[in-house]
């Protein structure tokens, strides 16, 4: 049976063997998808490991997602701007690639199962480490006018603005620190940072969100709210999504490129969905 599987630290809780089983069921493929706990010191021997026993592919998780990167021979040019990966395969040729399909599926959630129109909009990303770094390519390409991006630490928020201004002439870019975030503007606000805890999110301007603001954050949790969204809902904003749609998503378009069909996402979000209520 065709191999695949998830590695990362810890494992037992990745939603990848459900989703994957499941769009593997779906569009009628016979494969196998297993969890692997990858260890820090043996991570690339590990993987190596996997794909010599005849393995076809690899999503990463945390922790290892730089290494993954840095571990492949070819890479994305989304995986290069993210400076991390998600994805791994082998060619026929047994070269191993590497990709990153986190804001794909971040921007398939939102047009695809969401119903937004990204076209002309205006995006604010509140964070500027490797969860921003794995979605700004990808929404660079989704028709939008503006990304900004604010980081507490603002010479991350200027750095990562810096490569973004190279990659698109279309879309203007600016870096801000969290108490000059402009007050208003922007149709859709993500919250890429680390923290799930309210009281480490900005002091973000109640004015930031009205009924046409999208509150998106990467992070889920049970019952369809996070700190972020609980937040951004009390300040207004019309409509407030979790990240377990893009988590769907991601995988479908991992399911992608390593089978070349194209698995119902909104279909197994929703299986997904019921089963955390
Ligand atoms: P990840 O891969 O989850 O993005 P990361 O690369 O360590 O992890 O980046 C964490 C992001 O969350 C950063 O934007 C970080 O801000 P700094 O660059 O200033 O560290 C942000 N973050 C983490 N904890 C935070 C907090 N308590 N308040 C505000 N921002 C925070």
């Amino acid at each position: 049976m065709d191999r695949y599987g998830v590695i990362g630290r810890p494992i037992r809780h990745s939603r990848s063997p459900d989703i994957h089983q499941h769009f593997a069921l779906l569009t009628g493929q016979n494969l196998s998808y297993e969890r692997i706990e990858g260890t820090a010191d043996g991570f690339e021997t590990e993987v190596v490991r996997f794909f010599a026993a005849g393995g076809l592919g690899l999503n990463v998780t945390l922790p290892f997602k730089e290494r993954a990167f840095a571990l492949a021979v070819q890479r994305s040019h989304r995986a290069q701007v993210a400076r991390a990966a998600n994805t791994l395969g082998m060619t026929p040729e047994g070269v191993l690639w590497a990709d990153n399909t986190d804001g794909e599926g971040l921007v398939r959630d939102m047009t695809l199962n969401l119903g937004v129109n990204l076209k002309g909009s205006r995006v604010l990303i509140l964070g500027a480490g490797g969860a921003a770094r794995g979605i700004v390519q990808p929404l660079l390409k989704a028709g939008i006018v503006q990304l900004d991006i604010a980081n507490r630490t603002v010479v991350r928020a200027q750095t990562l603005v810096r490569e973004l201004e190279s990659l698109s002439n279309e879309v203007s870019c600016r870096a801000f620190s969290w108490p000059e975030i402009p007050a208003h503007g922007y149709e859709v606000v993500i919250n890429a940072t680390s923290t799930a805890v309210a009281g480490d999110l900005p002091p973000l301007p109640a004015v930031l969100f009205d009924q046409r603001t999208l509150a998106y954050d990467l992070g889920y949790g049970k019952g369809l709210t996070t700190p972020f969204l609980k937040l951004a809902r009390e300040a207004g904003a019309g409509q407030t999504e979790d990240g377990l749609g893009m988590l769907v998503e991601q995988a479908a378009e991992s399911f992608y490129l390593w089978r070349g069909i194209r698995p119902p996402g909104a279909e197994v979000l929703y299986a997904l969905r019921a089963a955390c209520h």
